[in-house]
């Protein structure tokens, strides 16, 4: 699949920033749009950066006119924390303005739709490991709300003829976690040891398991499925999955390098049910079949980067 200009919404954010780099790196100019306060401190001359929401229409309809945008990859969108908090601003935000950039995105003919989802659109107490075609009964409004973007994706898809392209994240583990979000703790806690804190308390118990994925993999999977020769992608969505991570492991990877570090934990309601509901194993043949996935950060490898993204080195 060949484009040249891209539009990335929620594009100053943990993944859309570092996304748009990449995709520049590959010969694609990209448009990062994201609300107010998301500006990054350092924009690079090269970063086109349109300030906005995802619901204000007019200012999408000048977005797309000015930039003349082929492909789109929409990260725009709360997290389950806020979702929950916020669930009239979560079902505008994720699902009506999604509703309405598939539909211009079909006007405009763009030749490819990028969408984030989760398995959170999954609900609690999946089979596990999860097989590629489990049903999706998602519990928290946050998954509700993506798992109706992926079937108005596909609708467009078989109806409109849009390259509705979609990937299923489990936990991503990221050096730039948003705060607020209930899957942020093992970065926050790493990043605590490496700043010289001496305790962090963990939301979720220790030996509680989460299908997970390195930030730079889940860069390179959004790059390489949009890239991809359609006749090869025999599925509408697909799942990944490297490793299962633990508190436990998080609080073992960092006494080795920070033995002095103390971890105590408070399991919170929230967090339990929705990180303990999460399967420990995804099963992704699919995507490594279709488009050749294959995950480069294990554990041990993730950690290493982590750490060393954080001491700067
Ligand atoms: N990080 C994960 O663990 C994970 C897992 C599964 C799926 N995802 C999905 O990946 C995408 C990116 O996630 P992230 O980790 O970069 O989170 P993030 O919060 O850093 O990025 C989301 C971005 O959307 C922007 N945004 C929110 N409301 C907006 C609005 N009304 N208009 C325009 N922009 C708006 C935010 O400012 C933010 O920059 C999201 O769709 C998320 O659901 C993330």
């Amino acid at each position: 699949m060949h484009f040249e200009k891209a539009l990335i919404t929620g594009g100053n954010g943990n993944l859309g920033r570092l996304l748009a780099k990449s995709l520049r790196d590959s010969g694609v100019a990209t448009v990062q749009f994201d609300i107010p306060g998301s500006e990054p401190p350092d924009p690079m001359d090269e970063e086109i950066i349109v300030i906005g929401d995802v619901r204000d229409q007019a200012l999408l309809s000048d977005t797309f006119d000015k930039h003349k945008l082929d492909a789109v990859f929409h990260l725009a969108s709360l997290l389950s924390g806020s979702s929950e908090a916020n669930p009239d601003e979560a079902w505008d935000i994720n699902a009506t303005s999604s509703y309405r950039l598939l539909k211009r995105s079909v006007d405009a003919q763009v030749k490819c739709f990028f969408f984030a989802s989760t398995l959170a659109t999954y609900g609690a107490g999946v089979t596990d490991p999860l097989p590629e075609q489990e049903q999706q009964w998602p519990d928290l409004l946050y998954g509700v709300t993506k798992v109706a973007v992926e079937r108005l994706g596909v609708y467009y898809k078989l109806k409109h003829g849009l390259d509705f392209r979609c990937l299923r994240f489990p936990l991503v583990l990221s050096p730039f976690a948003p705060p607020g979000a209930l899957t942020a703790y093992p970065s926050h806690a790493m990043k605590s040891a490496c700043d010289g804190g001496n305790q962090f308390t963990f939301p979720v118990s220790g030996h509680i398991g989460t299908s997970t994925l390195f930030l730079d993999d889940v860069i390179q999977s959004i790059v390489s499925l949009a890239k991809a020769d359609q006749k090869r992608l025999k599925q509408h969505v697909y799942s990944l999955h490297s490793f299962v991570l633990t508190g436990d492991m998080i609080e073992q990877a960092i006494k080795k390098r920070y033995p002095e570090f103390h971890v105590d934990y408070a399991p919170q309601p929230a967090a339990e049910h929705m990180l303990g509901g999460l399967p420990d194993v995804v099963e992704d043949q699919a995507a490594r079949d279709d488009w050749d996935w294959q995950p480069q950060f294990d554990f041990d490898r993730t950690v290493d980067a982590m750490f060393e993204l954080f001491s700067g080195r």
